[in-house]
This record gives structure tokens, C-alpha cells and sequence, in this order.
């Protein structure tokens, strides 16, 4: 049975939005729990798959894991697993994140190399050399990353070809149980990033320079769990994504629990297109001012533009009145959402990592499929404002990322709801059992 959103576009939408926590910030906390033996408590956590996957893993590994209203509570006493097997990681490439911690705590690990995906080849290869650095053996062997650190890991000079966030992470976790100084260079900046240091700092490390592209961990031991519980920073692409509502659809929305300062890159974006953004506190009010003018947009490390706001900011400018550039740096493969958008009577033509974009065109309804987590958001927000009944299928890309999509936007007035298609039994030739 396929689950699929029907939307029927057009409706202007007004009203006020709750911004989760943030997904990328929940995962490398999660992963964080495995440094040192206690009870770990979260606020402000976002019901999503990529969180339960985390959860079941840290549960294979050995971990009590329990939700008390708004508490989210993860006991890693009795951890001894060292093992993320595929199934787990082919379902969530972040569950790498557990690779850094389980070498540094256990001096050894077993992480199922995780393959390529929608929107690129997503390489590891900065999480292996960078434990190397920190002392640790790597091997590759069937399928699996082996990383070995009996006598411990050691403080090490690590720097990156380019950012990365996953990587950032890993390297971070690991360095605060490695004896002496460690160094990361051309360090990622990401806001998620500065939330994982500052839990590693509540809990006794020594980190400067979170926020920075030069990280200094010293490393120490007798780490504990946070004394207060940890409250997860709002999602800043979720925010993004909704805050483009109103030049797609008309209409005003409010953001709620956001966090504008950590979206000033693309709050600056949308009111150069004609976007009217107001930033009170942890509210964010958007509206649109008329007509939306095309922007050069290139996506970059934080803190520029974000390349998980790619697509929906290609929607956006589906309404800007000329040609618009949508350059993506990051990923190969983010494109995919170019070729749903078209069967909506989006004109994009693609030149390598270039997207042009001609409008103002009127979107029409359609059925379509969603590639990956951020495609399916850009073709909920084209159903939105497109003309007519929409049918989106890929779901579970939707849901790893986005906490009651439906019902944030049905209580601004959007016309969606979710279904389930009955797979019709194929008859003939390919019915059940017809191939012997
Ligand atoms: C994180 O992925 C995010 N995921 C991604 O969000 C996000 O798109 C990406 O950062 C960029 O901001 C999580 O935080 C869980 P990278 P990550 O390592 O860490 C190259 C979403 O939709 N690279 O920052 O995997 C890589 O090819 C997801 O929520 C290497 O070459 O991305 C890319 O060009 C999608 N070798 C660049 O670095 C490595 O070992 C940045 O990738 C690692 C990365």
C-alpha cells in the first residue's frame, strides 16, 4: 500500500506555524549519548523517522530509550554493543554518526559503509582519514567500516578539503576522548554543529572555537550525561521551507519556537525576491509584497545559502517575474526534483550545476514522486500553489524530515490530507505466481 499527500492548490495561507526541533541537531546529540554511561535527557525533540532509526540503533547497541511526554530519555549504561549494521544504515546515512563515539568509548567499531544516495555519491572518506589521524585502524571489509583504537586515540592536526557537517561531527565526538589537543581545520559551521559542542561542553569537555572553521577539542576522560535536560535548537530548514510559503501561495504566516538568526542567509534571499520578513524573538512573519523578483542563488556551507533549501527555493522562484540561477556546489545529484517540477509546467532548463529558472508560470496539479527529504518538500509547496488536484508519492523521504507536515498546513488553510493507494493484484502474465 502506497501512502500519497492529495493537495488541491491554489488557497492563499494564512496562520501561525510550530518549528520542530531540528533534525540534524537530534542526530549527532543521539549519537553523543554513547561518549560516556548515564541517563541523557532531550526537550523539544522532533517526532521523525530519521530520529526512531537513530533510536533503534542505540537501542541495538544496548541503550533504555523512553519518551515521557515532552522528555526524550536515552540510559547508555549498559551499552556494549559496536555494531550499526546496513539495514539501519542503508536507512539513514547519519547513523555513520555512531562510528566516532564507539571507537573513542569502546576502542573499536563495526559501521556498515553507507552507500550513495539521491543526491550524490556522499563519500566518507573525511570520517576514516580523520580517525586515522586520531590513531585509529580502518579497514573496509564487506560492506563494513572496521575501525580499531585498542591502546585509545591520540590528538591530532585533521583538516578538510571543504566543510562537512557529518564529518565535523564525528571527528568532534571522537577528539574529546583522545589524549591531548586536537585540531580541526576548515571545520564545519553549521548552527547543529555548535549544539553538539556545547552538550559536549555540559558535558566536561574543553571545546573552543565551535562556530568557527577551526575547532580546538583537548581531550579528557570522565565525561557525563548533561545534569539539565537538553533542549533541541528549532529546525532552521523546516523554518526556511515554510517561510517561502506566501510568495508561492499568497497569503502571511507566522513562524513559532524559530530561530531567525540562525536563517540569515536565506531570510536576506527572500527579501531581496520581494518577500516582506519581519524577526521578533522566535517569531518569524512572512508576507508577500507583489510581484517576486529572480535571484542568482549558490549554495555553500554555512553560513551561506543552504543547500537543503535548494529546491524549495526553485519553486519560489518558478513565481519570480525573468530568469532565475540556482547553482548547486555541494551535491552532484540534487536535481532530481527538476524533472517532477517540469511535469508541473516548471520551465528549468539544467546546465550542469546550473538550474535556470524562467517565470512567472502557473503551476499545474500533477502526480508526482518524490526523490529524496528535501525534493518532497519543493513539490508539496509547488502542489500548494499549483492549479488543481496534486498527487505526491515518496512519502517516506517527507517524513524522515518533516514533523505533521499535513497538519502544520492544513491549519493555515492548505487543502491536503494523506491517503493510502490500494496496489491493485496484477492479473495475467505478471499476476501473483504467473512466472513460476
Ligand atoms: C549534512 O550532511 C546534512 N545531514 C545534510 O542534510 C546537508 O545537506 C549537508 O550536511 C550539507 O549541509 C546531516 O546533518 C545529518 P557534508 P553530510 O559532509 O554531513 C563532501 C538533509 O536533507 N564530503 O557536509 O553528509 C560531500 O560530498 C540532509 O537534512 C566528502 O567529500 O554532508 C559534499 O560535497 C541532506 N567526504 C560536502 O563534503 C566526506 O567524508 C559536504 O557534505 C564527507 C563529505
Amino acid at each position: 500500500m502506497r501512502e500519497y499527500l492529495e493537495i488541491e492548490g491554489g488557497y492563499p495561507l494564512r496562520g501561525e506555524i510550530p518549528v520542530s526541533g531540528a533534525k540534524n541537531a537530534v542526530l549527532p546529540a543521539l549519537a553523543a549519548t554513547l561518549l560516556a554511561p548515564g541517563t541523557y535527557r532531550f526537550t523539544n525533540w522532533p517526532r521523525l523517522l530519521d530520529l526512531c532509526t537513530m533510536l533503534e540503533l542505540l537501542e541495538r547497541l544496548g541503550a533504555r530509550v523512553e519518551s515521557r511526554g515532552e522528555i526524550l530519555e536515552v540510559d547508555t549504561s549498559s551499552v556494549e554493543g559496536v555494531e550499526a549494521p546496513y539495514e539501519l544504515v542503508r536507512r539513514m546515512r547519519a547513523s555513520i554518526l555512531v562510528l566516532g563515539p564507539l571507537v573513542a568509548r569502546f576502542g573499536r567499531a563495526r559501521v556498515a559503509l553507507p552507500g550513495g544516495c539521491p543526491i550524490g555519491k556522499r563519500p566518507v572518506d573525511f570520517h576514516l582519514r580523520g580517525l586515522e589521524r586520531l590513531g585509529a585502524r580502518i579497514e573496509i571489509r564487506h560492506g563494513y567500516i572496521l575501525a580499531r583504537a585498542e591502546r585509545g586515540l591520540s590528538g591530532a592536526e585533521i583538516v578538510f578539503n571543504v566543510p562537512s557537517v557529518t564529518a565535523t561531527e564525528n571527528l568532534l565526538m571522537a577528539a574529546v576522548l583522545a589524549r591531548g589537543r586536537t585540531e580541526i581545520r576548515n571545520a564545519a559551521r553549521e548552527p547543529e554543529v555548535v549544539f553538539l559542542g556545547e552538550m559536549l561542553r555540559a558535558m566536561g569537555a574543553r571545546i573552543e572555537g565551535l562556530g568557527t572553521d577551526h575547532i580546538v577539542v583537548y581531550g579528557c576522560s570522565g565525561l557525563e550525561p548533561p545534569r539539565e535536560p537538553l533542549r533541541i535548537i528549532p529546525d532552521r530548514i523546516e523554518a526556511g521551507t515554510y517561510l517561502m510559503l506566501p510568495g508561492i501561495t499568497g497569503g502571511e504566516i507566522t513562524l513559532l519556537a524559530a530561530e531567525p538568526r540562525h536563517l540569515e542567509t536565506p531570510i536576506l534571499r527572500l527579501r531581496e525576491a520581494g518577500l516582506e520578513i519581519e524577526a521578533e524573538g522566535q517569531r518569524l512573519y512572512a508576507r508577500a509584497r507583489g510581484p517576486l523578483a529572480p535571484l542568482e542563488i549558490v549554495t555553500a556551507p554555512y553560513p551561506g545559502f543552504p543547500t537543503d533549501l535548494q529546491a524549495q527555493i526553485m519553486v519560489l522562484m518558478t513565481q519570480a517575474r525573468g530568469l532565475s540561477f540556482i547553482t548547486e556546489n555541494l551535491f552532484e545529484k540534487r536535481f532530481q526534483h527538476v524533472f517532477e517540477l517540469r511535469r508541473m509546467g516548471a520551465e528549468i532548463d539544467l546546465d550542469d550545476r546550473t538550474a535556470v529558472v524562467r517565470g512567472p508560470v502557473r503551476l499545474q496539479g500533477a502526480e508526482v514522486e518524490a526523490s529524496d527529504l528535501r525534493a518532497s518538500a519543493c513539490l508539496v509547496l509547488a502542489a500548494l500553489g499549483a492549479e488543481g488536484i496534486s498527487r505526491i508519492y515518496g512519502l517516506e523521504h517527507l517524513d524522515r524530515g518533516y514533523e505533521r507536515m499535513e497538519a502544520k498546513l492544513s491549519a493555515l488553510g492548505a487543502r491536503i490530507v494523506r491517503k493510502t493507494h490500494e496496489e491493485r493484484e496484477t492479473l495475467g502474465p505478471c499476476g501473483p505466481g504467473a512466472r513460476g
